[in-house]
This record gives structure tokens, C-alpha cells and sequence, in this order.
């Protein structure tokens, strides 16, 4: 059965999860998708919530070098039907790119998600679909920037304070009508982008921001699992 979210069907729209990083910024023995928090790794608290979106046309992701089996158990445990799992590259990029190149006929929208945005409220999916829906080449969540940003020299002098009201950190899901994103991953010329969006801004495209939500943050260092298992452990008692 197809579930509907409003009066949307979600049977066109896929979501690639890039889940293949090594994560050694976390300083885990395992690949940061599979580090857990309160004994549920990130990967497993990520596709839970995508799971939740029933209806989906397609759910792909991209799995770490030697992990493959995991996070197809993983998936199979979680997802019905089941998602599709690639081997991941050895940047995000070519991650995302594998996971499109077995994308099935049928999906007009395409969300890509971090598994390190483990705890990415399903809102937050909905709001990017809404506004693909709506028109624009790429939608991306973001929050304005709250400490002072100073642009720096080599030697950590300060050559300015960068206006910070037109600054925001941006999130994921980064949301695309689908023959955009393969369209710049097909294109050799666009490169060199740390995410999707930035692949389409670099091709000339038109990215939008939409409010993004504090719970989506990346988990990154040991104090941002702090920061998860504080956030677990308040959402199992509420
Ligand atoms: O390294 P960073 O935290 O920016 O990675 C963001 C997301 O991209 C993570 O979820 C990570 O697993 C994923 N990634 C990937 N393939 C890579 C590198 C990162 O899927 N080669």
C-alpha cells in the first residue's frame, strides 16, 4: 500500500543514503555509519527513520570499503521492501554517483542523505520533497551560523569578519529533480563540490535553502556522539 504524506505520493521520490565514510574524525574502530550510540549504530537510526516514510520508490546506499554484508543486514532488518546497497567510493561524490547508477525507472525526485545526520526528523524529508516539488533545481536544509566567522591567513592572522546574516550551515537531505543530479554527476567539468548542491551552484543551477532543524547536525567528533546519546536518551523519555 502506498502511503500518502498530505495528498503526496512518495512513489517517485528515492533516497540515497551516503553512508560509506571512514569516519576517522569520530576516532571509532568502525566506519561511522556502523559506530553506535546507546548500542544502535548511526546507519541503523538513519534508515529506521526513512523507513517510516512508507511508499518510497527506491531506497539506495552506499555502504563502506569491506562492509557491504553489514549494511545489507542491516537493511534487510529495517527496509521493506528491502533497499538497494552499492559499494560506496572513495569520496562522497563517487559514493552518490554508484548509488545513482542503479537507480530504477520511475523516480522523479532524488533526496541524498549523510547516515551521519542520523537523527534527521522525517519533517525534515518532507520539507525537501515539498519544495523540489515546488521548482527549484536543488533544495538544501539550513541553519544561520551562530558564532562570529572570521576568514584567516596561513599563519592564523585575521584578514576579515565575514557577514554572518547571509551565512548558513547546511544540512541534508539535499533534495533534486533527478535528470538534474545525474546530469551534473554525468558532466566532467563539475567537480571538486563537498556535496551535491554544490555541484549544481558549480553547473550554474539555482540551489534554495530551507529552514533546516538543530537534531539533523553531523555526527563528526566524540563530542557530537555526546551531543547523539544526550538526544537519544531525551527522545526515549519523553
Ligand atoms: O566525511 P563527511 O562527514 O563529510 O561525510 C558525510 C557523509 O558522506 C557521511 O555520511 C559519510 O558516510 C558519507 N561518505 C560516503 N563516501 C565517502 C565519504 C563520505 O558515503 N567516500
Amino acid at each position: 500500500m502506498t502511503s500518502n504524506y498530505g495528498d503526496r505520493s512518495l512513489r517517485s521520490v528515492a533516497i540515497v543514503i551516503a553512508a560509506a565514510g571512514r569516519g576517522e574524525r569520530l576516532g571509532g574502530e568502525l566506519p561511522k555509519a556502523l559506530e553506535q550510540v546507546a548500542g544502535v549504530s548511526l546507519l541503523e537510526y538513519c534508515v529506521h527513520v526513512i523507513a517510516g516514510m512508507r511508499g518510497l520508490g527506491a531506497v539506495v546506499v552506499a555502504a563502506p570499503d569491506g562492509y557491504l554484508a553489514d549494511v545489507e543486514e542491516i537493511c534487510a532488518r529495517l527496509t521493506k521492501p528491502g533497499a538497494t546497497v552499492v559499494a560506496g567510493g572513495s569520496t562522497r561524490t563517487e559514493s552518490v554517483s554508484n548509488a545513482l547508477a542503479v537507480m530504477p525507472d520511475g523516480i522523479d525526485i532524488v533526496l541524498v542523505h549523510d547516515a551521519a545526520r542520523a537523527f534527521t526528523p522525517v519533517e525534515q524529508f518532507l520539507d525537501v520533497i515539498a519544495a523540489v516539488e515546488a521548482g527549484a533545481d536543488a533544495v538544501i536544509p539550513g541553519l544561520a551560523v551562530v558564532d562570529t566567522i572570521k576568514e584567516v591567513d596561513a599563519s592564523g592572522s585575521v584578514l576579515r569578519t565575514v557577514p554572518r546574516d547571509s551565512l548558513r550551515g547546511v544540512q541534508t537531505p539535499q533534495g533534486f529533480r533527478r535528470e538534474t543530479l545525474d546530469a551534473v554527476h554525468r558532466d566532467e567539468n563539475v567537480d571538486g563540490a563537498t556535496d551535491d548542491a554544490g555541484m549544481i551552484e558549480a553547473s550554474g543551477g539555482l540551489v534554495k535553502v530551507i529552514p533546516g532543524h538543530p537534531d539533523a547536525f553531523k555526527v563528526t567528533t566524540p563530542f557530537d556522539r555526546l551531543i547523539a546519546l544526550a538526544l537519544v536518551t531525551s527522545r526515549s523519555v519523553q
